[in-house]
Parts: structure tokens; C-alpha cells; sequence
């Protein structure tokens, strides 16, 4: 199918005070994503030859999230209403079609986009607006019909009682050429109740010239505005629901889809479960067969077949190969890589280490900058000492089937040979060659009759000593 080239012109300069937040409204996030973001990313893949987004409050942070996305940015100095920020766009150097959407409907994806056009197309009108059918239409402008053909939009500030119970509404997306927007916006004035410039007036202009106007009937989603943070938390709810719909759809066995995140960049293969609040954010790619229980969290990594999460897991930037097991309660940071069948217990934190397969870091330790062979038991409470008193960081290197034994510091750098064994209590300074022993810590002392001895030299107090019923 080839697709009709269109330019898309983004609303996005309101300040939307209504969100009570001092963040720009366009850049408040729907399941991680900036709304702006998200009607960038939709416009680019139905094929938008250009996006201009139209930036006002907040531009200098709006722009650093829109440009990465390919959005040309716009400045509209004063916020006169719709109809003004459309011309801000310069509208006078584009050619052909054109796409106008408000940067607050998140939840209008590139097939809404990909329809409203078809329709526009096949319908030959000089201008088509946008509609759904709301059950609480709220504050959007109402669509008001004559005959079953549009007449006007009436914003809910200027609506009668009457008009206000209508609930088509505008939903802010209107399709057009360059060559009606030049001759019409110029026509449009500001005689309304906000004393604006509203680009809805387009339509009864439109209609008084004799043009032909047309409703594209689209999804609610379509006209789900976000204007305050509950509009918001619901947009987001709509999001991860959906997503653990198409989860369910494709054979993953999402538990409980309420209370289950999974961010729409996420993939998970079939037959892994999802237990309740499991959250998964970012470029995050999940095997089949694998089992997150509750309260894991994965963000920006890549987890392979048959591994399995423990409760209260969280990874962030790894890589954990086929049937590694996590946690309960395990930390992976940045840069870690567990080769296969690694196993990383409860209260174990990694961070930019590698870890050789089947080796084992079973409980309590700290392992940082470290590169750790296969085959390895790495004790209870072993430390790297990676960060000196020159605020440099340092590696330890720990080659194949070695023991580590319990409660064992490894002052960084070091290198331990393969096949070596280190003592348990050990504080690692020099280099281990391979099979060989390492004790590092205080000989054991033991001094015969000892507390026979000290009690007779120094009798204890009886009150201290006396404990329970007895004379
Ligand atoms: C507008 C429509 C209304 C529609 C609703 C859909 C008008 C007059 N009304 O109402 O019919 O139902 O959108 O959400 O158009 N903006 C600018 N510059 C401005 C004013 C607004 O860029 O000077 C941007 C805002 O950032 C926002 C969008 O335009 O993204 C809509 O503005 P907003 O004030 O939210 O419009 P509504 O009053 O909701
Ligand atoms: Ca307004």
C-alpha cells in the first residue's frame, strides 16, 4: 500500500496548568513515554513526510525530547489558541496534505492515523475533523450537526445547555491541504468566550464558503485528552492493559493483567510467566519459558530462555543468559553478563561484572568490575573492593572453578588463578596463582581455661551474674 504523502503540524506549546505539575504537559509520561514522544513516534511510522511540532511553554525541554525523534520544532510566542498555533507553523511552505493533532491525546496510535487518512482521501472533502463518540465528553468541543452533516464545533466555554449534552467531540484532529489552511486561517477571529484564535472555527467558515466538511468518526482513544494527572493515570492504565492483552494474545501467561507493567517496547516470549506486578520497562527482551514472580523489575535488558526470576529482583542494563536463576531479592546494575545457568542469590548486587556459566554467587555479596570465570563459587559476603581513595575504580579478575570462600574481600586490583582457593575470612591483596591456597586473615588463637582463670581473679558481681529464680 502506498501511502499518501502528508505533513503533520503537533499542537504542543499549552502550558497545561490543569496537570498542576511544573513539567510541560506534552512531556508527562504515558507508561514511560513522553505524550509529545508518543505522537511523534505515531506520525513517523504512519509515514509522515515531516512532523512540525508547534512549541511554546517549556519549548527548550520539549524541543531536547521531540528532535531526537526527527520533530521539527516551531515557536509560538504567545499562546493565542489553536488557530494561531497552526500558523506558527509556517504553514506558507508546505505543500499538499496536511495532518493537525494536539500533543495531549496519547493514546492515538499510527493505524488511527493510517484510517483517518484513507477516509479523508476516499471522501475528497476540503477538510475533515476528527470525532468519537465520548460517554463523558468532558471539555472537549462539541461536534453540532444539522441533518447529520457537520455544522460547527462549539468549544464547552461558548455551548448552550443543549449543545453541552451532545457527546461527538472534536478530538483535535483535523486533515486538510496547505493551500485551504492559507486561505482560511487567516479569516479565523478571536469573538469567543476565551478570546482566542480556535482552529475549530474552521469548520463553520468552511461551510459558510460552500466547501465540503466531513467527520471521520475514529476510536474513543482517538479523543481521549489528557488534561489533568487522573486523565493522565488513566491513559497509562488504557496503555499497560492493552499491552498485557496482545502479551496474553501471543502466549505469555500474564497472571493478573491489573496489576502487571509492561512498558509497549518490552517483548516477552510465549510460555513465560508474569506473576502479579511485575514491571518491564525500555529495549527489554524476554525469553520464552521464563518465570518472573513478584515485584521483579527489568529495565533496558536482554534475559534469554528458561531464567528464573525471583521475587524482588531488579535488573537494569544486562544480560542473563538461558536458565540463569536470580534471587530472591537480587540486584543487577548496569553492565553485568551472566552466561548460562549462572545462579545469583538473595541479597547478591553486580555491577559491569561477568559471570562465567554455572558459576554461583548464592548469598550477600558484592561483586563490581569483576570478570569471574566458569564454573566458580563465589562464598557468602565475598566483596570486591573495586573504589579506591583515588576515586579510580579497579578490577577483579577470578579465573575458572575457583572457591571463593565465605566473607572474603577482594582488594582490587587482583587476578585469581584458576582451580585456586581462597579461605574463607580472606582479605585478598596479591595475586593468586592457579591451584593454589590463599589464607589472608588473623591466626586463631586459644587460651586454655580462660574464663575459669578470669573468674577467680576477679569475682563477678553476684547481682549481674544471678539470672533466674533461684537463691
Ligand atoms: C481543543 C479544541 C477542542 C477539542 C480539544 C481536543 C480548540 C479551540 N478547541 O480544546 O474543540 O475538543 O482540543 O483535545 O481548538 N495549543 C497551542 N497553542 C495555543 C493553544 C493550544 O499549541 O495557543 C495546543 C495545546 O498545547 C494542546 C492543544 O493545542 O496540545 C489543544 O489545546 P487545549 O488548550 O488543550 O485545547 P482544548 O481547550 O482542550
Ligand atoms: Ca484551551
Amino acid at each position: 500500500m502506498t501511502e499518501p504523502k502528508f505533513t503533520a503540524i503537533v499542537l504542543a506549546a499549552g502550558q497545561g496548568q490543569r496537570m498542576k505539575s511544573p513539567l510541560p504537559k506534552v512531556l508527562h509520561p504515558v507508561a514511560g513515554e513522553p505524550m509529545v514522544a508518543r505522537t511523534v513516534r505515531a506520525l513517523r511510522e504512519a509515514g509522515a513526510h515531516e512532523v512540525r511540532v508547534v512549541l511554546g511553554h517549556g519549548a527548550k525541554m520539549v524541543r531536547q525530547v521531540v528532535e531526537p525523534l526527527g520533530g521539527v520544532c516551531f515557536l509560538q510566542r504567545e499562546q493565542r489558541g489553536t488557530a494561531d498555533a497552526v500558523k506558527s507553523a509556517q504553514i506558507e511552505n508546505i505543500e499538499g496534505l496536511v495532518l493537525i493533532l494536539n500533543g495531549d491525546h496519547p493514546l492515538i496510535t499510527a493505524g488511527h492515523i493510517r484510517d483517518i487518512l484513507k477516509e479523508f482521501s476516499e471522501q475528497k472533502s476540503a477538510l475533515a475533523v476528527v470525532t468519537s463518540v465520548l460517554k463523558k465528553p468532558g471539555s472537549l468541543g462539541r461536534v453540532v450537526r444539522h441533518h447529520g452533516a457537520v455544522r460547527a464545533i462549539v468549544e464547552v466555554a461558548d455551548a448552550s445547555q443543549d449543545t453541552l449534552k451532545i457527546n461527538e467531540v472534536n478530538t483535535g484532529v483535523y486533515v486538510t491541504t496547505a493551500e485551504f489552511l492559507s486561505e482560511y486561517l487567516p479569516r479565523i477571529q478571536s469573538q469567543n468566550a476565551q478570546g482566542e484564535f480556535y482552529l475549530t472555527e474552521l469548520v463553520s467558515l468552511a461551510i459558510e464558503e460552500g466547501e465540503k466538511v466531513h467527520a471521520i468518526r475514529a476510536a474513543r482513544e482517538v479523543g481521549f485528552g489528557v488534561n489533568s494527572q487522573e486523565e493522565l493515570a488513566r491513559a497509562t492504565r488504557f496503555v499497560f492493559r492493552k499491552k498485557c492483552q496482545e502479551l496474553l494474545a501471543q502466549g505469555v501467561m500474564v497472571m493478573d493483567p491489573k496489576s502487571t507493567y509492561v512498558e509497549e517496547s518490552v517483548q516477552v516470549g510465549a510460555g513465560t510467566v508474569l506473576y502479579p506486578n511485575v514491571f518491564l520497562k525500555g529495549e527489554t527482551v524476554i525469553g520464552s519459558f521464563c518465570v518472573l514472580e513478584p515485584q521483579s523489575f527489568v529495565s533496558n535488558s536482554e534475559i534469554e530462555d528458561g531464567v528464573y526470576v525471583k521475587a524482588g529482583t531488579y535488573i537494569e542494563e544486562s544480560r542473563v543468559s538461558q536458565n540463569c536463576t536470580l534471587g530472591p531479592y537480587a540486584r543487577l546494575r548496569p553492565k553485568t553478563t551472566l552466561d548460562q545457568e549462572v545462579q545469583i542469590g538473595n541479597f547478591v548486587e553486580l555491577k559491569n561484572t561477568k559471570m562465567g556459566a554455572r558459576s554461583k554467587a548464592g548469598h550477600l555479596s558484592y561483586l563490581g568490575d569483576a570478570e569471574v570465570g566458569q564454573g566458580t563459587n563465589i562464598g557468602c559476603g565475598t566483596i570486591t573492593c573495586n573504589y579506591a581513595v583515588d576515586r579510580k575504580k579497579y578490577r577483579t579478575l577470578i579465573g575458572d572453578e575457583v572457591f571463593v570462600g565465605s566473607d572474603t574481600q577482594f582488594i582490587a586490583p587482583v587476578a585469581i588463578g584458576r582451580q585456586a582457593v581462597i579461605g574463607s575470612g580472606s582479605t585478598i591483596t596479591k595475586d593468586v596463582p592457579a591451584g593454589a591456597l590463599a589464607v589472608a586473615r588473623g591466626r586463631q588463637i586459644i587460651k586454655e581455661n580462660y574464663v575459669s582463670q578470669k573468674i577467680e581473679t576477679t569475682p563477678p558481681d553476684p547481682v549481674e551474674v544471678s539470672g533466674g529464680d533461684e537463691e
